[in-house]
């Protein structure tokens, strides 16, 4: 059975309520807390730092939190991430000057390590970190804002990273990230991507009656990733 992992990203939540969104999402059937870093200098936008992490686990969320940075420099605030709580940090191999480093940086800090790919860079870096990272991540939309469409270039890469992760043997998380909605996540699943990040299609999707508000959204996806009972092939 694939793990499948639902990741919804706070990114598209009401920051002024963040615990309370955060533990309804949780309560509802999601796995993981996508949590975006972003500078204002290695993407057009600026979010949240460790301190909000930091206030997550105090809050008392024990989910893994999945950050992902969209910042450059990149090392010097993995210590502080992984003070905070951090159970992954994954970060763009172009924010970084010296990547073996960084993971390393990061693995030693005691977090989960991964790289994400932006819509045009290539796998080639793989070649040589695929058995240093525990998570990769491809995006499917250009970093910097929620909401945009999924570019479906990304299926195909999806396929080339599954199939490299296979053929290392090593357990390695593929996650995407950008634009999946419910009509789409079953042909993201196909082409191999184990977890998935959702901001506007989870956070936008809230029913007030309900006080489980995101219990209908994720039912749905978790619905349409029910069709596969094992790992998807690789073409
Ligand atoms: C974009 C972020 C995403 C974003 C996804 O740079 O990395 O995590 O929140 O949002 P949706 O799911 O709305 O495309
Ligand atoms: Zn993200």
């Amino acid at each position: 059975m694939t793990d499948f992992q639902i990741a919804p990203s706070i990114l598209s939540a009401d920051f002024a309520r963040l615990g309370e969104e955060v533990d309804n999402v949780l309560a509802s059937g999601a796995d993981i807390v996508h949590f975006d870093v972003m500078d204002n200098h290695y993407v057009p936008n600026l979010t949240i730092g460790p301190m909000v992490c930091e206030a997550l686990r105090n809050h008392g969320i024990t989910a893994p939190i999945d950050v992902h940075l969209m910042i450059k420099p990149v090392d010097s605030l993995i210590p502080d991430f992984a003070k905070a709580g951090a159970t992954y940090i994954t970060f763009h191999p172009e924010a970084s000057e010296h990547i073996d480093r960084t993971l390393q940086l990061i693995q030693q800090h005691g977090c989960k390590a991964g790289l994400v790919f932006n819509p045009a860079t290539t796998l080639d870096i793989l070649e040589y970190m695929i058995d240093r990272v525990d998570m990769i991540l491809l995006m499917s939309v250009n970093p910097g804002f929620g909401g945009q469409r999924f570019i479906p270039s990304t299926l195909e890469k999806l396929r080339k990273a599954k199939q490299m992760i296979t053929q290392s043997g090593r357990n390695i998380r593929l996650e995407v990230d950008g634009g999946v909605k419910i009509d789409n996540i079953a042909e993201i699943a196909s082409a191999g991507a184990d977890t998935f990040v959702a901001g506007s299609a989870i956070f936008g999707a809230k029913n007030d009656t309900d006080p489980n508000r995101y219990n209908t959204v994720i039912a749905e996806i978790r619905h349409q990733l029910s069709q596969f009972t094992s790992c998807p092939s690789v073409k």
